[in-house]
């Protein structure tokens, strides 16, 4: 979603602020702009479509500025074009604000606003905030800030400037996350830490109704009602190599082809094979709360609700658990029944998706215990949880989820173990699981060694339009994950659902030559899947199939069949997602995508 960078020091700001925008590129935007404080005056510069565009408008000689602002937009209020961009200005142009969120009563403010002679130079809510701000201007920009707020419902992160006030940048947040870089006289205030690790590794998290002023001497934090607040300044958890390429084409490639590590990296610490245990820190506290839990809903978005459909079949199965799973969108808004037993898991790879924070928000209210599965530390979710598990998977930079997916997956199983362990599973059968997951990340690197073989594969497939996922029991939300996965960056339509399902509609879409993709690898369902298979095979769609190593018999029903070693059948979506997300990588490629950015899609979409 849309991206903010801001910079006060004695640096030239324009450099920093594009470089930060352009660590920002993986969130999705539609046009950019920038604010520079140029002797005694605030020039604006913005442009549709990429940074590079940004930059090539911006003088040639350069700036000199050291208070700026920058913003990257992704169109809320008002179609993508240069008017509609960030910054905005107020009306006498002294002061420039750029805004992540939604000002929700901008039609009011704005009528206001234009009853006292304002005129507006675009249609977005945020000029309303800006124009607000300088209404509000007099002689103070933190006050007038604060005063514009007081009036403003919805939600924010807001950076501001004043020509006025050379010597600070005012920022504050509502529902979008705001951080601020601490450097030697300098600072850096991002939505997201990508723009600052470069910089420093020294941050405030700026929380929800929190306001900052950051002068070259210094940062001051206060609540909105102008309340001090006193921050810790905290050390960012990764590097800037992490968030760079690493000799991959593309962040998804180096994604899909890190798990082994993500992997390794989610279970280090956790899993004590000797002792046949899970360690769960981030749940310690609320270890018989769960335990004594009635049901659980799974909640979350996109990629990461697919990881809460595996966890609800992980939950029933090892942990014996009633479990379900619910769109965050639909949860929110549907009034749920939530009594004493249950718990709410929020699953998110981001920690900001707005449906989400507002699911556990709604369950906190009705007295649920509200855990996250988490990536992103200090995120919003993270935070307003009552406790949970980090991913500890890396920054997750390409717009379609990966390695994310894998270690949700990985998270919700160690769950599983540990809360089975209270309840109904016997130490064996933990052990058992427990030693089958420490071996994942190397089967998964296993499975990775197939990639080019399935790029030819995928080459004699590419030009169809139309493509089914399906699989029964563990591996039907990896049919639904593997189907996301390429409709999302190759454009290529796919759906995806549970094998017997095909038989109630999908059925009739099979015809000559269509792909029909099978999850089908051992387990208690197996049987069935085959059937299936020649369902689709006397229909002449042509069968890929994702197997266990060493099955002969599906080599004869399936043109081509990608492997994955023999584990337990909770254990296999984290082998079987990844032929998946490799077909849909290789159909991006081949068909020309922009893999990491795919078109209309954000990598967080932090409005409803
Ligand atoms: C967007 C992303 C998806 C992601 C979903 C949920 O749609 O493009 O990849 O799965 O949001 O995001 P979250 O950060 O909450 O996991």
């Amino acid at each position: 979603m849309c991206g903010i960078v801001g910079y006060i020091g004695h640096k030239k700001a324009c450099p920093i602020l594009i470089e930060g925008l352009k660590r920002l590129e993986y969130r999705g935007y539609d046009s950019a702009g920038i604010a520079l404080l140029e002797h005694s005056r605030i020039e604006v510069t913005r442009a549709v479509g990429r940074i590079s565009n940004l930059a090539d408008k911006l003088p040639e000689k350069g700036s000199t500025a050291n208070l700026g602002i920058a913003h990257t937009r992704w169109a809320t209020h008002g179609t993508p074009c240069e008017r509609n961009a960030h910054p905005h200005l107020d009306q006498a142009g002294r002061i420039a604000l750029v805004h992540n969120g939604i000002i929700e009563n901008y039609r009011t403010l704005k009528t206001f606003l234009e009853r006292q002679g304002i005129t507006f130079a675009s249609d977005t809510d945020t000029e309303v905030l800006a124009q607000l701000v300088g209404h509000c201007y007099r002689g103070n920009l933190e006050q007038a800030v604060r005063d514009a707020l007081h009036d403003v419902q919805g939600t924010y992160g807001i950076a501001v400037i004043s020509a006025d006030e050379p010597d600070r940048l005012v920022a504050a947040r509502k529902g979008s996350p705001l951080i601020i870089g601490v450097g030697d006289g300098e600072y850096i205030v991002a939505s997201d830490a990508a723009a600052i690790v470069e910089h420093t590794t020294q941050v405030v998290y700026l929380a929800d109704g929190e306001m900052a002023v950051l002068t070259r001497d210094g940062l001051r934090t206060t609540t909105l009602d102008a309340v001090p607040v006193t921050k810790d300044v905290q050390a960012i958890e990764f590097s800037l190599e992490e968030i760079e390429l690493g000799g991959h084409e593309h962040f998804m490639a180096k994604e899909i082809f890190e798990q082994p590590l993500s992997l390794a990296n989610t279970l280090r610490g956790r899993l004590d094979v000797r002792e046949g245990q899970i360690v769960l820190g981030g749940l310690a506290e609320h270890a018989r709360t769960l335990a004594r839990a009635k049901r659980i809903i799974f909640t979350a978005q996109g990629t990461a609700w697919h990881a809460g459909l595996v966890g609800e079949y992980l939950f029933e199965d090892v942990a014996k658990l009633p479990a379900e799973t619910e769109y965050a969108s639909e949860f929110r808004y549907r009034n749920p029944l939530i009594d004493d037993g249950t718990v709410i898991i929020a699953i998110s790879q981001s920690g900001e998706t707005a449906d989400t924070l507002a699911a556990v928000r709604e369950a906190k209210l009705k007295g649920a215990l509200a855990l996250g599965v988490v990536n992103v530390v200090g995120s919003t979710i993270a935070r307003e949880t009552d406790a949970g598990i980090y991913l500890h998977c890396g920054p997750e930079i390409g717009v379609a989820s990966t390695k994310a997916f894998s270690s949700q997956v990985a998270v919700l199983a160690m769950m599983a173990i540990q809360l089975g362990r209270r309840r109904f599973l016997s130490q064996e059968a933990a052990e058992r699981l427990i030693d089958a997951l420490a071996r994942i990340p190397d089967q998964v690197g296993e499975v990775l060694q197939q990639s080019d073989r399935i790029r030819s594969v995928v080459e004699t497939l590419v030009e169809r339009e139309n493509w089914l996922f399906l699989g029964r029991g563990y591996n039907y939300p990896i049919a639904m994950e593997g189907a996301l996965k390429l409709k999302e960056i190759s454009y290529i339509h796919a759906e995806g659902m549970p094998a017997a399902e095909m038989k109630h509609g999908p059925i009739a879409l099979i015809n000559q030559g269509m792909p029909v993709v099978f999850i089908a690898p051992r387990g208690q369902q197996y049987d069935k899947v085959l059937g299936n298979i020649e369902e689709v095979r006397s229909r002449g769609g042509r069968v890929i199939a994702v197997a266990t190593r060493g099955d002969n018999e599906i080599t004869h029903l399936a043109e081509h069949v990608f492997h994955i070693p023999d584990v337990p059948e909770p254990l296999q979506p984290l082998l079987t997602v990844i032929p998946l997300q490799l077909m849909a990588y290789h159909a991006a490629v081949l068909r020309n995508c922009n893999v990491d950015k795919p078109r209309n899609l954000a990598k967080s979409v932090t409005v409803e």
